[in-house]
Formats: C-alpha cells, structure tokens, sequence
C-alpha cells in the first residue's frame, strides 16, 4: 500500500493530537519527507479562517462554505505541492469532520457538502485516515479538564454523540480507507495501535 495522503480525524477530546508528532516521527525515520498541516488551517489565509470559525458564530451553511474555502487554499498550495513531489502529508482534519460536524451535527445536507466535495477535491482523497474514537462521556470529561474551550467544544453531549455516529458511519462506508483505533485506553496502547498501521504503509 501506498499511503501518503493521511488523515486524523475524531471528535474533540479523542486525543488525535497528541498522536501527531510521534506518528511525524515514526515517518521521518523512515526516511520520508513529511508535510504536517491541519484543517481549518494550514495556510495563512486558512488559519484566517479559522480563527473566524472557531471563534464567531453563523448559519451552519456558511460554516461549511468557509471550511470548503480555507480546503481550496489548503489543497492548492500545500497539499497537491507535497504530494507531488513524493512527500507524505498528515493532516489533523479534513472533509470527514464538514460530513462529521456540519451534516451529522447541524444537519448541513450531505448532498450539499458532496457537491462542494466535488468542486474543491475532484479526485483527491485521503489514502488512509485514522478515526480515534471515544465514548462521548469520556471526551466530555477530557475536554473539561483542557485548555479554555472554542466554539465547538462548549456544545452539548448530544451534539458530541451526533459527530461520533456520523464518523463512525463514514468509516464503515469506506472501508477501505479507514482505520478505527479505540481511543478509551492508555495512551501507550493506542500508540502502539497507530504504530501498527503506520507499519504497514
Ligand atoms: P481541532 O482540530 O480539534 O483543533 P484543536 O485541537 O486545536 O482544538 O479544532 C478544529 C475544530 O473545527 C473542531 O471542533 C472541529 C471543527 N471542524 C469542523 O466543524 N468542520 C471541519 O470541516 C473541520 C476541518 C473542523
């Protein structure tokens, strides 16, 4: 397999970002060059907006146009760039948290985040993207002893649940490019979990 567009993906409190520089690691010393980036974000314009999207409320729809926006910028300039000249890319988010967040969460509609998908991605899709996966309760109980809380993170339990079951449909329906790793255990074995799948790239 060969895997170089990687996607993390969870909801808040799953601890997806605590994995980042070891997997980064893992890589590097393999000798491959690696591109870390993370959505919304990953360019000056990107992380423009998403301090916007983070921080100000708006109408769900607007919220997934700018999340389609600040990906265009991110594709263009950061993402194609790499994979094109062989690099690995790890990205904290991409298009399965719009389907997680803003269809399965604010019932965006999913017919409509596919034509965005269409238009900013065309063929592009992640070669693999690792789901970390948690109880709502213990993410919950996670964030609540975190840093002070954005936007997304002060809503409701039930919210939270929305964002689990849609990731977890999503990676049932592509199989092939998902990985779920639980995420309710000590941190050493979900590492070795991720080691595991990093191995057999
Ligand atoms: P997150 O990746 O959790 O970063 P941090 O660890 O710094 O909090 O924060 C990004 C937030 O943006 C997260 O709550 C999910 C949300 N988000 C969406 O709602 N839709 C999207 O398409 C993306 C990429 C992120």
């Amino acid at each position: 397999m060969t895997a170089k567009f990687i996607t993390l993906e969870g909801m808040d409190g799953a601890g997806k970002s605590t994995h980042i520089p070891t997997i980064i690691e893992a890589l590097k010393a393999r000798g491959l060059e690696v591109v870390s980036t993370r959505e919304p974000g990953g360019t000056a314009l990107g992380e423009r907006l998403r301090e916007l999207l983070l921080h100000e409320t708006m109408h769900p729809e607007t919220e997934t146009l700018l999340m389609f926006a600040a990906r265009r910028e991110h594709i263009a300039n950061v993402i194609v760039p790499a994979l094109a000249r062989g690099a690995y890319v790890l990205s904290d988010r991409f298009t399965d948290a719009t389907y997680a967040y803003q269809c399965g969460a604010k019932g965006v509609l999913a017919s409509k985040i596919e034509l965005l998908e269409q238009w900013v991605q065309g063929d592009l899709q992640p070669d693999l993207t690792l789901l970390f996966d948690v109880p709502v309760e213990v993410s919950l109980q996670r964030l609540s002893t975190a840093r002070a809380p954005d936007k997304f993170e002060r809503e409701s339990a039930d919210f939270f649940t929305r964002i689990r079951n849609a990731y977890l449909q999503r990676a049932r329906e592509n199989p092939a490019r998902f990985r779920v790793i639980d995420a309710n255990r000590p941190l050493d074995e979900v590492y070795k979990s991720v080691e595991d799948i990093i191995a057999t790239l």
